[in-house]
């Protein structure tokens, strides 16, 4: 279809704004419009976190001289054949991304249609428009924007570190990557190689291993398929397992017909299908694609396209709560690895541990779901039978008088049941444990003396490149708060100390929060 100039009233009805801020939303626009192009390889390679050169190469269907004029026009575009913003097809649809990157950088763009035998090349720089010349290029188009901002200088002030940038820019490409598993990715910034995504199958298995490939094999192995439908929705993907959890919603990814969204509607959905399993300030992963016909959902309500309207709202929320609640459900007591033994081990220095004491199941089979009894040995345990009394169990002193009392059993290694002199309570045993380290840890940057310890053996964390970037950007400042590491490559940091109150934790747990913490200050 060729690029056409919209009539005035579509125009107008087009959620219109600023949709270039910074290096990551040129190479958001760029990216799309190459997956739009039906691209299978899309190499991307920034410099100077994108301020000094963006630069973005596909294989897809390319174009001729006659679109390649059009398309750096305003409100042209191959891709609304009827005028009509209801049925959107493509990620695209509103003729702006290229004429605004035009108007504010030295954009370069060279192209070659696939039925074409000759290459064009056109500039425009500051919104000034250079003539078409003839270029040699092979099939697709390699587009380059350069010092970006340059035309408005006053915007350059509103831009991070590089890093910041480049992290930024990187996360969009994790994000659209996601929902494209066919296409294969490549991020380099500067001389270092920071994504490469192979392409996968389309579907199924492809889906599975770009997931993985993304939010890493953890998250696959602790989560749930989900597989619905409602009505005209459907609603596919993965859902971690309440026991793998973040501290920030920065895994929750969602897309709507291919299109990333960061909709709070639907990411409440999500928080209401975990709500009975979840402590509050703890976040699931999730990667779940909603299918519909285009008429049902309106993409047009947002100038970056963020944010949707979708023609039955009720229904994708019940379809969301309703799915993964049965799904995480139907998984019964599968949990991923977690703190929870140091957390015990952290009750017992809290000078509960006195003897070590056996729960007896008082349901057969109940002891096969993974009941640790390493594990139960503190807080003045007795032995606890089927038709004991919390009443019979003589409560000591000074335990009855700690705010949390004496622990008495340990349900799914994850909550204390424990006595005080005038009731139960139940005890959370991760949020205990951060409690308690928080506490010590306040109390020792207070007097400015957090001790730390160097690791024997200093851990290696694979992590996203996006969060490798983030602690990079800040590894001054946590060395000041005790925690000493350093970049190990593209995907991995590696720690050398640790604050001392933290000696013995799950080093890559915390740093995964960490991680999540660092992406939502925007280090
Ligand atoms: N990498 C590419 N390969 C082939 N054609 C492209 C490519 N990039 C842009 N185009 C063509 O240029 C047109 C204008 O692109 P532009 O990104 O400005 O607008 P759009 O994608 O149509 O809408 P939007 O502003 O919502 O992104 C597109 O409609 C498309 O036809
Ligand atoms: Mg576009």
């Amino acid at each position: 279809m060729a690029i056409r100039r919209l009539p005035e009233g579509t125009i107008n009805r087009i959620a219109a704004g600023e949709v270039i801020e910074r290096p990551a939303s040129v190479v958001k626009e760029l990216v799309e419009n190459a997956i739009d192009a039906d691209a299978r390889q899309i190499d991307i390679h920034l410099v100077d976190g994108g301020r000094t050169l963006i630069r973005v190469r596909d294989d897809g269907k390319g174009m001729n001289a006659v679109d390649l004029e059009l398309a750096i026009e305003r409100h042209a575009t191959s891709k609304l054949p009827d005028d009509d913003l209801v049925n959107i097809q493509n990620l695209g649809f509103r003729g702006e991304a290229l004429p605004s990157i035009g108007s504010v950088s030295r954009l370069r763009i060279v192209s070659r249609a696939r039925d074409d035998d000759e290459s064009h090349e056109i500039r425009i720089e500051g919104g000034r428009q250079q003539e078409i010349k003839p270029a040699s290029h092979g099939a697709g188009t390699d587009i380059e924007v350069r010092d970006l901002f340059f035309a408005v200088p006053a915007r350059l002030k509103f831009l991070k570190t590089e890093r910041a940038e480049t992290a930024e820019a990187a996360a969009i490409v994790r994000r659209l990557a996601m929902a494209a598993p066919h296409i294969g990715f490549s991020l380099r910034s500067g001389e270092r190689h920071l994504l490469n995504l192979q392409a996968r199958q389309a579907e199924g298995e492809g889906q599975k291993q770009r997931l993985s490939d993304i939010m890493g094999k953890d998250f696959i192995e602790n989560s749930v398929p989900i597989d619905a439908s409602r009505e005209a929705f459907s609603l596919q993907g993965y859902a971690s397992l309440p026991t793998l959890n973040r501290s920030q919603s920065t895994m929750q990814f969602l897309f709507v017909n291919g299109r990333a969204v960061k909709d709070r509607t639907l990411l409440g959905a999500v928080r209401g299908a975990y709500s009975d399993f979840l402590m509050r300030q703890r976040f699931p992963m999730v990667a779940l694609f909603i299918t519909c016909p285009p008429e049902y959902v309106d993409v047009n309500v947002h100038p970056a396209k963020a944010e949707v309207r979708f023609r039955n709202q009720a229904v994708v929320n019940s379809l969301i709560v309703s799915s993964i609640r049965e799904a995480i459900g139907f998984a019964g007591h599968r949990t991923a690895s977690t703190n929870a033994e140091s957390a015990i081990d952290a009750f017992r220095q809290q000078n509960y541990g006195r003897q070590p004491a056996h729960y007896a199941p008082t349901r057969p089979g109940a002891a096969e779901h993974g009941f640790n009894e390493a594990a139960q040995s503190f807080a003045g345990f007795e032995a606890i039978s089927g038709d004991t009394s919390a009443s019979d169990m003589p409560l000591d002193e000074d335990t009855a008088d700690q705010p949390l009392g004496a622990a008495r059993a340990q349900f799914h290694e994850n909550y204390i049941l424990a006595q005080t002199r005038t009731g139960i309570v139940i005890v959370d045993q991760h949020a205990a444990h951060e409690r308690l380290v928080l506490e010590q840890l306040k109390a020792a940057a207070e007097k400015s003396e957090i001790a730390t310890q160097p690791l024997l053996v200093p851990e290696v964390v694979n992590l996203d490149v996006v969060s490798v970037e983030h602690f990079a950007a800040a590894a001054e400042q946590l060395a000041r708060a005790g925690l000493v590491l350093e970049q190990f490559g593209p995907d991995a940091i590696i720690v050398r100390e640790v604050p001392a109150v933290l000696a013995g934790a799950k080093i890559a747990n915390l740093i995964k929060d960490l991680a999540d913490d660092l992406e939502t200050i925007g280090q």
